[in-house]
């Protein structure tokens, strides 16, 4: 069978942020910046640069900055012009018209019923699923990395990456098979497994490449971990039935659902930034003194 190009992602934004708060109170947490740019304008971005044609957000309530922010701003862009300033700065929030869909998550029911909330604008192709907290950085970008890969083997594809034994219960953690280079077989896939029952510390970050095939799964996915409708379990049915691997990401990750990880990232991005970089690292110097 042919390898389908890929031109459709899907971004779960539904999310509640609670470890958040106050700050996601009134305000979507994949609005919270990295620096000067909100983590799902990074997201999109990667999207963009693997090739991504059309963007689906799944949306809830009390996320519309999220579609503000990828829409034209009259007031603040006529001001801006007025008062001659480049509109430059907005070009990255740009997405050409109908390259952007929103669909809603009435119930907060987990990743796999965010999915399947797309079926119907994913329609019969491969798409990728983006979890803006995952927050890679990358040259050429995560999702780049992991198209070039899927285009020599098709079928369905996750980052990989190895995180601490102590972790791995808050991870969806993969049975591996044979390694070749940067891939790895998937043999199976288990999310959140208790403490000391991991089948590995190789573990499922936020960046996906799924045949259409698993929204029928997820059609009939009970509940799992959490009792939510869980994105691994589908996929574990669908190991098997057609090629599965990891993709072991070349560049660095911050967990950004995570205080200290998007603290982390804030920090690197500023220190690698031409305008800050200089000023941020004097001051980190000095203040670890
Ligand atoms: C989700 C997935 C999990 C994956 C993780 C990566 O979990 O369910 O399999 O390992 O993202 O960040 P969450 O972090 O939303 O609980």
């Amino acid at each position: 069978m042919p390898i389908k190009p890929l031109r459709k992602a899907v971004f779960p934004v539904g999310g509640l942020g609670t470890r958040f708060l106050p700050a996601t109170k009134a305000m979507p947490k994949e609005m919270l910046p990295v620096v000067d740019r909100p983590l799902i304008q990074y997201a999109v971005d990667e999207a963009l640069e693997a090739g991504i044609e059309q963007m689906i957000f799944v949306t809830g309530r009390g996320k519309s900055a999220i579609e503000d922010h990828f829409d034209i701003a009259y007031e603040l862009e006529a001001t801006m012009r007025g008062r001659g300033k480049s509109l430059e700065v907005l070009d990255a929030t740009r997405l050409a018209p109908g390259a952007v869909a929103y669909v809603r998550q009435q119930e907060p029911m987990g990743l796999g019923h965010a999915v399947w909330c797309a079926r119907d604008i994913v329609g019969d192709e491969p798409f990728a699923v983006l979890l803006a907290d995952d927050f890679m950085v990358g040259k050429p970008g995560c999702l780049k990395q992991m198209v070039d890969a899927y285009m020599q083997v098709g079928g369905n594809m996750i980052c990989a990456q190895e995180v601490p034994e102590d972790q791995t219960h808050m991870y969806g953690v993969i049975t591996p098979g044979r390694r070749d280079g940067a891939l790895t077989q998937v043999k199976g896939l288990v999310e959140k497994p208790a403490k000391g029952t991991a089948p590995s510390n190789l573990s499922v970050i936020g960046r996906y490449i799924l045949q259409p095939e698993v929204m029928r799964v997820l059609e009939t996915q009970g509940k799992g971990a959490g009792g939510e409708i869980q994105l691994t379990d589908a996929m574990a049915r669908m190991i098997g039935d057609q090629p599965f691997h990891g993709l072991t990401f070349d560049g660095q990750r911050y967990d950004c659902g995570d205080k200290a990880g998007y603290v982390t990232a804030n920090l690197a991005i500023a220190i690698g930034r031409a305008d800050i970089g200089d000023s941020v690292r004097a001051f980190a110097v000095d203040l670890l003194k």
